[in-house]
């Protein structure tokens, strides 16, 4: 599926990254990367820092969350050395084509955009002018991701569900482009998306969400992961009492992460009114901690060691920027007539 095919993914450093942005993006993200390359593709990873700053303002914030998204993904086994891994704002080619592309983006676009879309409804709800608080990088974000992807003729975009429009988006400009000029200045991307992926459910039951405050902060040391694993809602029905595994929330998160065997062994001990919740949660907790132990070592190892991440970052970029510099000239000589 990969073989020749240029891949790539971009990710926003924003929010210490959940049990479930790990399970659910950040390592079959890594996987896929990793896949691709075997089967002789190109894999781009990115950190989207320019997107992250429409709604983060505190540099210090910025900075911080930029140092663990990178040590998250190297430790979680993303090889620098195959993939091309850099900061979007270390190639400023990018803000030029996505100048270019603006001439091409018709402004209906955006105002389709479901993120814009998502906070226009949330001010309407809360009784606020449509566009209060929404600045134009938020509202223009589609055509940055454009640049993104069509800078480096991108083949396959993995993304989440919630990511299709945007791709779409990409299409669409540069198929614009394209037709204007009657010649392929820029690939025509596509995306892929893993329906195995199951959503990680949180400590209350809803998706496991950094907006909900429902986490399992993975990252974090073993006391804090103890204490969000312990706080999994249960109610007071006693041990011996039969229960369907299923309406359990700690089973519902162990699934993300159990081999079948630990699987079963739970759902039977709660079927069989065997285990209680302090058991389960117990389980859960080794699972975790099991699941994330290498990890979090690596990362601890490349939060220590920032520097040597900064210099892989770097090379990354020095990678990563002839491609750019290649597209905005075709782009340029074709706008301009040179
Ligand atoms: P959050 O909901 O915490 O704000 P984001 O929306 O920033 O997380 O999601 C970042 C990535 O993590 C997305 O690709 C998303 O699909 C994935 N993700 C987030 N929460 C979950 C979850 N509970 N289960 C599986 N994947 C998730
Ligand atoms: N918009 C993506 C997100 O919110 C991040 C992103 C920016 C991206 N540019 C990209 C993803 C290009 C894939 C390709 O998660």
């Amino acid at each position: 599926m990969f073989a020749g095919k240029t891949i790539l993914t971009g990710v926003k450093p924003t929010g210490t990254p959940h049990l479930g942005n790990y399970l659910g993006a950040i390592k079959p993200a890594i996987r896929l990367g990793n896949d691709a390359i075997a089967q002789g593709g190109k894999h781009y990873m990115f950190i989207a820092d320019y997107h992250a700053i429409n709604a983060e303002k505190d540099p210090a914030v910025l900075n911080q969350k930029m140092k663990e998204i990178a040590c998250i993904y190297l430790a979680g086994g993303l090889d620098p050395e195959k993939s091309c891994f850099y900061r979007q704002s270390d190639i400023p080619e990018i803000p030029e084509i996505t100048t270019i592309l603006y001439a091409y983006t018709p402004k209906g676009f955006m105002n389709k955009a479901h993120a814009y879309k998502a906070c226009v409804d949330k001010n309407r709800e809360a009784g606020k002018p449509d566009d209060d608080g929404i600045n134009m990088g938020l509202y223009t974000y589609p055509t940055l991701m454009a640049a993104d992807i069509l800078a480096y003729n991108t083949d396959i975009v993995p993304v989440g569900k919630d990511q299709v429009q945007h791709v779409e988006i990409a299409r669409d400009i540069s198929g614009a482009i394209n037709a204007h000029y009657s010649k392929e200045l820029l690939k025509q991307p596509t995306y892929c998306f893993d329906d195995n992926i199951a959503v990680v459910p949180g400590v209350d039951g809803r998706k496991m969400s950094k907006s909900y405050g429902n986490v399992i902060p993975c990252f974090a040391d073993d006391a804090t992961i103890k204490k969000a694993v312990f706080s999994v809602k249960t109610d007071s029905r006693p041990m011996e009492e039969p229960k369907d595994p299923e309406e359990i929330i700690v089973y519902q998160i162990f699934k993300a992460l159990a081999s079948p065997a630990q699987l079963q062994e739970m759902a039977e001990g709660l079927k069989q009114g065997k285990l209680g919740y302090g058991h389960i949660k117990n389980m859960l907790l080794s699972a975790v901690l099991d699941e994330m132990k290498e990890v979090r070592d690596k990362y601890n190892y490349y939060m220590a060691h920032y520097d040597d991440v900064e210099q892989l970052l770097a090379q990354g970029a020095t990678k990563a920027r002839p491609v750019a510099q290649a597209t905005l000239k075709r782009l340029k000589d074709a706008v301009f007539g040179r």
